[in-house]
This record gives structure tokens, sequence and C-alpha cells, in this order.
């Protein structure tokens, strides 16, 4: 690989550095472009630009690679645990017995919201969507610590991850149960994350749920998929607002508001509408393929497509896998699983798709998974949220222990009106 770049601007020849990550991939170092030429780029969507350096996570969107850590997600998928994953992604490798002990004993000893939390839960109108409420209850969380105000310490960091990871939790089940008129109920020091999630959500005073051990995997499993994702949207924002020395919990909000939308985690919810509308409507699945191919229809296949995979998203083979074996192991069967196979089938045999590069990404068989397990839709994102907490809080502390971390600033082309000026309201023509 050559070391520099030339770029031949108004006849003037420049050269600026080029890089090379760890795994191939090639970038220019424009950082003194403007200073130099007087250019800034333009690339909308940022499809071409690398925002940052960063350890934690590798994808090959072209071969359909993903790496927590260097660790292919198919090992960790089949071996390793959400909260262990949680571990890697923030401190950078596979936790130590004693390790792992003390990480999982922060998690039980922050799990319990301050009691004063509940209050801000009474104000929300009934039937609040849980992202809304989720979003709010995190960034007012910041209240409660004023520890998160001063600068990011190692011991203060880690107390509030692990806070942050174990009440993301607590928040997402106080919210589904206050969204349906529902007593909250409180997590037990003796539960395991995952169980102990399934239990805030569904235990009721009177009747304590038992999840299925296959249950339990699943949403295990989902969790674990959706840890990290490098530099996507909500990640992204994360660094953003990480990057104006903003305290992690008001950062990690405003990663679920961009998680929100349904060109990103909303998608699992996206996805289960779109599979219910053309359940309802009797379509086979052939019509909505025609729709979602035509751009005027304003529809598109909900769960196919992805900025870096041009392949099949390995986290929806795994998940894929993981849905049939509950299925199989549960003896249930849904309408709409049926749907989403001949879909996927009908658009990986459609030119459109395929021309496009257009594969099922993770949200395509989640929400399945979910559903089969009792997750109303409402909550898909948010346990995509849940999932995505350590990967966000990753992503913080690259910000916070890089010593040259500067505040996020992109330029624009400015392309509105030219000078012109202040005309009074008497002069204006009506
Ligand atoms: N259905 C139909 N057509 C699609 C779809 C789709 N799901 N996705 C992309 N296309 C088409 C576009 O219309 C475009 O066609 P054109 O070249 O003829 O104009 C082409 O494929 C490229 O699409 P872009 O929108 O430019 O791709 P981009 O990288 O900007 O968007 C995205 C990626 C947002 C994921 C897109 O594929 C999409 O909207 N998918 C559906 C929503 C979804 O599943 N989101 C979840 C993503 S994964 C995640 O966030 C966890």
């Amino acid at each position: 690989m050559s070391n520099t770049a030339k770029f031949d601007l108004d006849g003037t020849v420049y050269e600026f550095p080029t890089l090379e990550g760890c795994e191939g991939e090639k970038a220019i170092d424009i950082s003194t472009l403007r200073s130099k030429t007087g250019y800034i780029t333009l690339d909308d969507g940022y499809g071409n630009t690398g925002s940052c350096s960063s350890a934690i996570t590798f994808i090959d969107g072209d071969k359909g690679i993903l790496r927590y850590r260097g660790i292919p997600i198919e090992e960790l998928a089949e071996k390793s645990t959400f909260i262990e994953v949680a571990y890697l992604l923030i401190y950078g490798h596979l936790p130590k017995r004693s390790e792992m002990r003390k990480f999982s004993d922060m998690l039980t000893e922050n799990q319990i919201l301050h009691e004063n939390m509940k209050h801000h839960f009474e104000g929300f109108p009934d039937h609040s969507h849980p992202m809304a409420m989720l979003s709010s209850m995190i960034n007012a969380s910041s209240c409660f610590y004023p520890g998160l105000m001063g600068p990011a310490s190692r011991d203060r960091f880690d107390k509030h991850a692990a806070r942050l990871i174990s009440q993301v939790r607590t928040i997402a089940a106080f919210s589904y149960r206050k969204s349906r008129g529902l007593p909250i109920t409180y997590p037990k020091p003796a539960y395991k994350y995952t169980p102990n999630f399934l239990h805030m959500m569904f235990s009721e005073p009177y009747a304590e749920y038992e999840p299925k051990v296959e249950v339990l995997r699943a949403l295990d499993l989902i969790f674990l998929l959706h840890a990290d994702h490098e530099q996507n949207c909500s990640t992204s924002t994360v660094r953003m607002v990480a990057s104006s020395q903003a305290n992690l919990f008001a950062s990690a909000a405003a990663g679920v508001c961009a998680l929100w939308g349904p060109l990103h985690g909303g998608a699992n919810q996206a996805v289960i509408e779109m599979l219910q509308e053309i359940h309802t409507s009797g379509d086979d699945g052939r019509r909505f393929i025609e729709e979602a191919k035509d751009k005027n229809s304003g529809k598109r296949l909900m769960g196919f497509g992805h900025r870096v995979y041009r392949n099949y998203d390995p986290r929806a083979k795994i998940i894929k896998g993981a849905c049939d074996a509950l299925f199989k192991a549960l003896k249930i069967s849904d309408p709409l699983l049926e749907i989403a196979q001949r879909l996927e089938d009908a658009a990986l045999h459609d030119s459109y798709f395929v021309e496009r590069k257009l594969y099922p990404n993770v949200d395509f068989y989640s929400g399945i998974i979910m559903r089969a397990i009792g997750i109303p839709t409402e909550m898909f994102t948010v346990l995509f949220a849940i999932g995505r907490m350590p990967g966000w809080i990753a992503n913080f502390k690259e910000i916070i222990e890089d010593p040259k971390s500067r505040i996020n600033r992109p330029r624009q082309v400015y392309v509105g009106p030219t000078l012109s000026h202040y005309v009074p309201m008497a002069e204006r023509e009506e």
C-alpha cells in the first residue's frame, strides 16, 4: 500500500498520509485537508467517512464477518453469555473468574433504581412508547448520581457502567409495566441478568414467572448479538455526545433516541408490523415484494439491507437458526414465521434485491423470536437498546480515555441564500 495519497487540486498536488487498520482496511488521513487546500470532503450519510479509530468491533461487510475484540460472533454466540460479552466489549478481554464475579456483583448491587425515580414513571401518559420512557429515564438518572458530573475516573466509570447496564433493564421492564397499567415488579438479587429481566417483565404479585431454559437462552443470545456493531447511527450518536464531555447517562440516552428510528433499531418492530399487515391482507408476500421494489409505494422490505453488509448479516444467520431451534423446542408455530421465510426466499431470488446486495439483517428474524417469548412488539427496540448498551459504553470509554479526543464537529457545504438584508415587516410584500 502507498504511504501517501496525492490529490491534484486547482493545479497543485497535495499529499496526505494513508493508513491501514489491523484487518487491512485502508484510509486516507485528511485531517489537514482544509488547512492545506481550503477544501472539505462531502459525504452525505457518511458512507465513506471513518469518524474514528476503534479497537472494539470489526466488520467486513462484503464477507459477512463480525468480531467483538477479535472474537468471531459465531463463537461468542455458541459459547458465551451476554454479560461475559459485555465485559469483553468494555474492558477489551474475556474476564477471568474473579473479574467476572466482581462485574456480576456490581450489576446486582446497582440494579435497583433510586426510589424517587419511580415518581417519574407516574408522569408519563398511559400507552407511552417504552423507547420514549427509556431515553427520558436514562437521562433523568443523571440527576441521581452527582458523581457522573465530575471528570470520568476509572473507579467512577466502572460503577456507572455497571449501573447503566443493570438499570437499563430495570427501567425497560418498569416502562413496560407502566405502559400496561401493571404494578412494578422489583428485581431479585438471586437472579442472573436475563432471568431477572423476564421476572421484572412478567412476574405478578400473585404469580412468579418461570421462564423455560430455551427462552432464557434465546433472549440472552438476542442481547449478545446486538451488543455492538461499530460506528452505526446510535453508536456514532453516543460518541458525538460523549465528545462534548457529556456524562455517560446523557450519551447513552442520546443513543436510545437514535436507535428508535425504523431505519435502525426500530426496524425489528417495523418487521413484525409488516408481516402482520401481509398476513391480515391475505397476501402470501408476493404483492408486498412488488410494492417494496416500487420507489413510489413508500414501502421497503423491512429487515432487509444494510449500509455495511453487502452479504448475509452473520447475526441474521445465527438468529434464524436460533428461531428454528426455539420453535422446535417449544413445539409452537407462527404464521408470521412462514411469511418471513417466504419473503426471504423470494427476495434472495429476485434480481432487484440480488443486484443491490440486499440480504436479511439482524432485525428480520429477531422480532419473531421475541414474539414467541411473549415480548410485546413495542418493546422490541427496547430490548435492542438493552443489548446495545455495552457497545455504547465501550465506545464512550474509548472517547474518554483518548488523550487526543476532540469535540466532534463536522462541517457542511452551505447551499442557502447568499448575503441578504433584514426587511422591516411593514415593507414585506403580503
Ligand atoms: N427494501 C427495498 N429496497 C431497498 C431496501 C429495502 N429494505 N433497502 C435498500 N433498498 C434499495 C434502495 O431503495 C436503493 O435503491 P436504488 O439504488 O435503486 O436507489 C438501494 O437499495 C440502496 O439503498 P440505500 O437506502 O441507499 O442504502 P442505505 O445503506 O442508505 O440504507 C438501510 C441501509 C437503511 C438499512 C436500508 O437498507 C433500509 O431501509 N432497510 C430497511 C430497514 C431496516 O431493516 N433497517 C435495519 C438495519 S440493521 C440495524 O440498524 C440494526
